[in-house]
């Protein structure tokens, strides 16, 4: 159809309102509770506009088009309405602007600017409403509220968590939240930049800096395999806020909590300044050159004594494509084989038969063309919230849930079945699903009844497998079986993996058994495990905290305090690093060098640096490239680098990344006494969001106590839990019972309990009676 704007022809489709079109075209006009992904409301007025034909001003927001329609929103009717509007709202609303931190970005200011008055005619006091401490991320100024409700839909809405609200009416109407409760979704921050006016703010970031001495960097994520687009805005060379950056095909407008407080880990008082080298016993500060020849001198005489087997060379998943490739090149130029990124794994078996990367099976935003998704060994409004934004939105549309879990997931969706099991309960679950022999008995009928009637082969099926399942000691066969199942269903199989970059990792052979792009090695390496586990006699460990980023933080302390050269590429000095390392080499975070990522969806993103790193510390790449050209090898710039990984990849054509196929049916695993396992609390899945001060003062970081199911909490009342993990006597005060969890269950929320780390993150314990 074709509509007028300002005597200008647009054209128009049915159904479409004329902000929409107005927004399209790049016409201005104000708005305060309009919000393209959230609903329509038409409560500030702020919108209206001249339509010919009509008496009054019309809201733009929700007033659809009509052919022919012609409209002013320039018109002295336009101009008129707008002003009035204005006027009502800046009855209560405080003028603060000098201090406060929406000052310079605040709609309601723009907008006063543009189309307010110049005096009031409003002589009373205006409206103060108390403030109260909700939250560790957002500061609240209620006075200062327009009562746009963007907040609240958005929490009904978009995150599907009611946090906010609108409580009591006329004068005394204010937004609070319910029952006197703290906000605490992984979502929330997401009503600071909703919020027009500056009622809601970031909390960490108040009063550090005004707006307009802000710059502002495009990054990527780097807390999730997801790959949300973020803008930093830094002052004085430091990031004070984070922002999202709009991509619909990922994060749309949002952002979690994580990925928005998440670099605060970056200023962590345990950054790793200078090189150092162990002498007598002790790390003392050197020079780059010292602590790179010594390091250089050593792997040399590995080589040319033949002893490159003693050698395991780890790397984190969270490191960028190009420390990625680097990495596996220079290790694999000396002669090292035992090359890899998996360090949460126990159970390798699988590995030959993997795809060359692990992928979601289809894009971020095609999840809601699928009838069911079978979600397996992930949480995730806790591992994965932003995804949860997805899912809210496919479960609207006609997808249909399904999780399975060692816990169940309390999601912000509502799966259709929500199923708690054990590693071993896990595997005969899958089995009966596939062969309807051996049917478990401790699953509801009424269950499988529902599974089978909607999941069937000719119904659009994913199954997602979370990071979960890789840290089962049993992962294989649970892969095995899922991967029957998925051909009984005829399912398109996916993964969610535990870091941003576990997807290159794979690709750029950061592996003992593949090469970049899925090639074959002539000799295969060990895998993470079995390096941890040989107890070799030198290691590099390249952004690991050996404390929290292993299978078993037990035996990899066993395996450091036996081996003769420790060496860490690490932003971090960590207790153990100070302990048992001889070399330390301190490098960039993924925000002070340029980097990329690749996502669960494939998708490869690029970003700039951000900020500079200080002085002594170099960028992780140029080390690895140091390595490499003190050697003979190429010298790399950023941009050659960069361009040799984006050319390999580019000759992979992901669709023909196959899906996990193993022939043979792995043992079958036998459980004995308790399972354990380990939440992944997602204000600790990497070394930088441990180290955010105000996540872990949210009571998601705050998690700490040990988990009980019932049967096991009943059965033990002493005030004091005991028990035995391999042949370590844990003992703690700190439990709860969990009703959540599947019989004879206990799960740990931390790496720790008390002083003590937990050990392997999957397994056996015993209950002392
Ligand atoms: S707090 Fe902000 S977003 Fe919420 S209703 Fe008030 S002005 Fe709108
Ligand atoms: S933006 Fe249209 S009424 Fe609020």
């Amino acid at each position: 159809m074709e509509i007028f704007i300002n005597n200008k022809s647009y054209t128009a489709e049915d159904g479409e309102t004329i902000i929409q079109i107005a927004d399209k075209f790049d016409i201005h006009i104000p708005r305060f509770c309009y919000h393209k992904h959230l609903s329509i409301v038409a409560n500030c007025r702020m919108c209206l506009v001249d339509i010919e034909g009509f008496k009054f001003a019309q809201p733009a927001c929700s007033t659809l088009v009509q052919d022919g329609m012609k409209i002013s929103t320039q018109s002295a009717k336009t101009k008129n309405a707008q002003k009035s509007t204005m006027e009502f709202l800046l009855i209560n609303h405080p003028l603060d602007c000098p201090i406060c931190d929406q000052g310079g970005e605040c709609e309601l200011q723009d907008v006063s600017l543009e189309y307010g008055d110049d005096h009031s005619n409003y002589m009373q006091f205006k409206r103060v409403v108390v403030d109260r401490d909700v939250s560790p991320l957002i500061s609240t100024d209620m006075t200062r509220c327009i009562h746009c409700s963007r907040c609240v839909r958005f929490g009904e809405e978009v995150a599907a968590t009611k946090e906010l609200g609108l409580l009591d009416r006329g004068e005394n109407m204010k937004i609070d939240s319910f029952i006197e409760k703290n906000i605490d979704s992984e979502l929330s921050g997401n009503m600071i930049d909703l919020c027009p006016v500056g009622a809601l703010n970031n909390k960490p970031y108040r009063y550090s800096a005004r707006t307009w001495d802000l710059s502002q960097k495009k990054g990527i994520s780097p807390h999730d395999c997801i790959g949300s687009n973020i803008f930093y805005h830094i002052y004085n060379n430091k990031i004070v806020r984070a922002v999202p950056a709009e991509n619909e095909n990922i994060n749309q407008t949002w952002l979690s909590d994580r990925d928005r407080f998440g670099y605060e880990g970056i200023y962590a008082e345990d950054r790793c300044k200078r090189p150092m080298i162990k002498k007598n016993e002790k790390l003392l500060t050197c020079d780059w050159d010292t602590a790179i020849k010594t390091l250089n001198q050593n792997l040399n005489t590995l080589k040319n004594e033949k002893k490159l087997d003693s050698l395991g060379c780890l790397i984190s998943p969270q490191s960028t494509c190009e420390e990625l490739y680097l990495f596996q090149k220079v290790f694999r130029e000396f002669g090292a084989n035992n090359i890899d990124h998996r360090t949460i794994e126990k159970d390798f078996d699988y590995q030959q038969d993997y795809p060359v990367m692990p992928t979601l099976g289809c894009d971020i935003k095609d999840l809601e063309a699928y009838d069911n998704v079978i979600l397996v060994g992930v949480n995730i409004k806790k591992e994965f919230p932003i995804l949860s934004v997805r899912m809210i939105q496919a479960q609207n549309k006609k997808t249909q849930f399904f999780s399975i879990n060692f816990q169940s997931s309390n999601e912000d969706f509502n799966p259709a079945i929500s199923l708690a099991l054990r590693n071993d309960q896990l595997r005969e679950f899958l089995d009966y699903l596939s062969n309807k022999t051996n049917k478990p008995n401790y699953i509801e009928e009424k269950m499988f009844h529902y599974i089978f009637k909607y999941i069937k082969s000719n119904k659009k099926n994913l199954i997602v497998i979370g990071p979960s399942i890789g840290q089962l000691p049993n992962q294989t066969e649970i892969l095995y079986s899922l991967n029957q199942y998925s051909k009984k269903i005829n399912a398109d199989f996916g993964y969610l993996t535990e870091h941003c970059n576990n997807t290159a990792s794979w690709l750029l052979g950061v592996l003992p058994h593949r090469l970049p792009l899925g090639k074959r090695v002539d000799k295969e390496g060990l895998n993470a495990y079995q390096m941890i586990e040989k107890k070799l006699s030198n290691y590099i460990f390249y952004n690991l905290e050996p404390e929290c980023d292993f299978w078993n933080n037990d035996l990899v302390e066993d395996a450091l305090k036996t081996s003769k050269m420790n060496v860490f590429f690490s932003s971090f000095m960590t207790p153990f690093i100070a302990k048992y390392a001889d070399i330390v080499l301190p490098i960039s975070t993924f925000a002070e060098t340029h980097g990329s990522f690749i996502n669960i969806e494939g998708s490869y993103q690029a970003y700039k640096q951000i900020i500079r790193p200080k002085k002594e510390i170099k960028l992780g790449w140029e080390v690895l490239n140091n390595l490499l050209f003190i050697n003979g090898a190429n010298n790399y710039t950023f941009d050659t680098l960069q361009n040799e990984i984006k050319n390999n990849i580019q000759d992979f054509d992901v669709t023909t990344n196959n899906n996990f196929k193993l022939s043979n049916q792995p043992l079958k695993y036998i459980q004995k006494d308790i399972f354990k396992f380990t939440l992944r609390n997602t204000y600790n899945t990497d070394q930088i969001v441990r180290r955010s001060k105000s996540l872990q003062q949210t009571r998601t970081g705050k998690l700490k106590n040990i988990l009980l199911s019932n049967d096991l909490f009943s059965s033990h009342k002493k005030g004091y839990l005991e028990f035995i993990d391999k042949d370590k006597n844990i003992k703690s005060e700190l439990y709860n019972s969990d009703q959540s969890l599947p019989h004879n269950t206990i799960a740990y929320q931390s790496y720790k309990i008390g002083d003590a780390f937990v050990g392997a993150r999957t397994g056996t314990v015993k209950i002392k009676s």
